[in-house]
């Protein structure tokens, strides 16, 4: 969708094609997952890693605070902006474990910076002096100069939704969202205020 275009498509994949880089991007595209396990709102920032016709996959550690969130309740919000295009698109729904191949895919695509956090990210390292931390992580790279795979604790999710919005801004005139909500047949389309 564009500024000078009124029309929406009956499936908002079509508008999640046009909206998100392609997932051989390496600049991913940031967003906030939140979570309400026991009913208590949680919120971080992360990386939208990859989307495909079944949804919105990131990544994480076993170990993390999330990853019991979503054991205990699984139903997830995720916000993604845009400022420079003056879009924002909001999805809900529910976050299932990744596919295996998915997570060596993704693991793979990641930066060395970031392959290398995957396994040192830990409340361990975390709680060293910094000259410790810096020499640990130089030590890794130089025990690890052959490569590496992932971690044990790599693990990703697949968040598939249920309803997404696409809210659109135009400094001429008001903002306006597109909503589209899963039914058993098919994607209903509102058009909302913004
Ligand atoms: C720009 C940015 C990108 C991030 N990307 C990720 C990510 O892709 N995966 C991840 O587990 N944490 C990522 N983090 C760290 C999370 O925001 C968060 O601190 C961490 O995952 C622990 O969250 P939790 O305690 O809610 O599980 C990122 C943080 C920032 C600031």
């Amino acid at each position: 969708m564009t500024r000078s275009d009124d029309t929406f498509p009956a499936d908002p994949w079509q508008l999640l094609g046009a909206w998100l880089p392609s997932n051989d991007d390496p600049a991913r595209p940031l967003m906030t997952l939140a979570t309400a396990a026991d009913g208590v709102p949680d919120a971080r920032t992360l990386l939208l890693s990859e989307f495909d016709e079944h949804g919105f996959y990131f990544h994480t550690d076993t170990r993390s605070r999330k990853v019991r969130q979503l054991a205990a309740d699984g139903r997830v919000a995720l916000m993604l902006h845009f400022p420079d295009k003056a879009r924002q698109l909001t999805v809900q729904g529910v976050a299932e474990p990744a596919p295996a191949d998915e997570l060596r895919r993704a693991f793979r695509a990641r930066s060395p910076y970031l392959q290398q956090l995957a396994w040192q990210n830990t409340i361990e390292f975390a709680g060293l002096p910094l000259a410790d931390r810096l020499a640990a992580w130089s030590a890794f790279k130089d025990d690890h100069a052959d490569g590496f795979g992932q971690p044990l604790t790599w693990t990703g999710y697949l968040v598939r939704p249920s309803r997404l919005t696409f809210w659109v801004g135009n400094p001429d005139t008001a903002s306006r969202r597109t909503e589209y909500t899963r039914t058993p047949e098919g994607w209903a389309v509102n058009l909302l205020a913004g």
